[in-house]
């Protein structure tokens, strides 16, 4: 598919990621040079930035296929079983996710990790009986947006832990210019600058955003992304100038305008604008965090000055 072939297929097409990828490198090479499976890598950080892309690229680069499933997917220890059977030898199995499986399961996992073994009990009552059944050498990719809520047992089995980390405004505009030329469309260096600055630090977004203001070229121009243009669908898209959008917007303004800039617990600014928790911490926060406009105390989220002036918003005195 286009979505497919967008993804860079090998670790020279990746772009950004420098120290992971020149790691990655020599653990692949070192790897294949001795003929032995890949040990088991963790690849964490916000969403977007290519943990996925990522675990293609290395069953590619090890010559080897992927099997990918996720954390929610996997709901009983049979279905982590069947999944790992299924595996041939050498295989990268991606677990997307990963900190969202089951305790139960996570049990099934740690031998199958360890020992590239599977224990199964058979029967019930006195006659139960465990069996030990062999599992073909495998690499399990695992990815999650929260190392933290990892169990430390499962952290420990993973022999490569790489974290991602936002991407510079360059390195965007490498992807942005590259995803363009995939999709066969002629954008102005500039408006290139412009997506990626309003990506969040993240690829997901530049190239969602570079196909939105490309509908805008096309119906409203010639086809050509021009500074113009991408200006104008930008405006339209209601991305502002950080690429902060209008949940970012009402989260920002919900601690400023009910608690006067905080602290309040992410609970509470969940519930008063409506987002699940879970997505403010995972999706929304990590970037704000970044660019300094949130910052986490021990009594809940507070706003900075930065944020004021973004919004043009005068600081509350004391
Ligand atoms: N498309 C999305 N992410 C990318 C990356 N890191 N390198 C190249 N192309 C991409």
């Amino acid at each position: 598919s286009l979505e497919q072939s967008l993804r860079p297929q090998t670790l020279k097409q990746y772009i950004g990621q420098d120290k992971v990828k020149a790691n990655m490198e020599v653990f692949i090479e070192a790897a294949k040079m001795r003929q032995e499976t890949l040990d088991h890598v963790l690849l964490y950080g916000p969403p977007g930035l290519g943990k996925t892309t990522l675990a293609t690229i290395i069953a590619n680069e090890m010559g080897v296929n992927i099997r990918t499933t996720s954390g929610p997917a996997i709901e009983r220890p049979g279905d982590l079983a069947a999944v790992l059977t299924a595996l041939e030898p050498g295989d990268v199995l991606f677990i997307d996710e990963i900190h969202r499986l089951h305790r139960s399961v996570e049990e099934v996992l740690y031998p199958a990790m360890e020992d590239f073994c599977l224990d199964i009990v058979i029967g019930k009552g006195e006659t139960a009986r465990s069996v030990r059944l062999d599992l073909p050498p495998f690499t399990l990719v695992g990815a999650t947006t929260r190392a933290g809520s990892l169990s430390a047992p499962l952290r420990d089995r993973f022999g490569v832990l790489s974290r991602l980390e936002y991407y510079n405004e360059a390195q965007l505009t490498d992807i942005v210019e590259r995803t363009a030329e995939i999709l066969d469309v002629a954008i102005e260096p500039n408006a290139a600058i412009e997506v990626a600055r309003r990506s969040r630090g993240t690829p997901r977004i530049a190239n969602r955003l570079l196909r939105r203001v490309r509908d805008f070229a096309q119906v409203r121009g010639n086809g050509e992304i021009t500074n113009t243009l991408c200006s104008e669908a930008l405006e339209l898209l209601q991305v502002d100038s950080l690429g902060l959008d209008h949940i970012d917007h009402k989260l920002l303004k919900g601690i400023i305008e009910k608690f006067r800039g905080g602290p309040v617990g992410l609970e509470t600014i969940a519930a008063t604008i409506g987002e699940e928790a879970h997505t403010i911490e995972d999706v929304y926060e990590p970037y704000l965090l970044q660019i300094g406009f949130l910052q986490r105390t021990p009594r809940g989220r507070i706003v900075t000055e930065l944020v004021y002036n973004h919004f043009h918003m005068e600081i509350p005195k004391e």
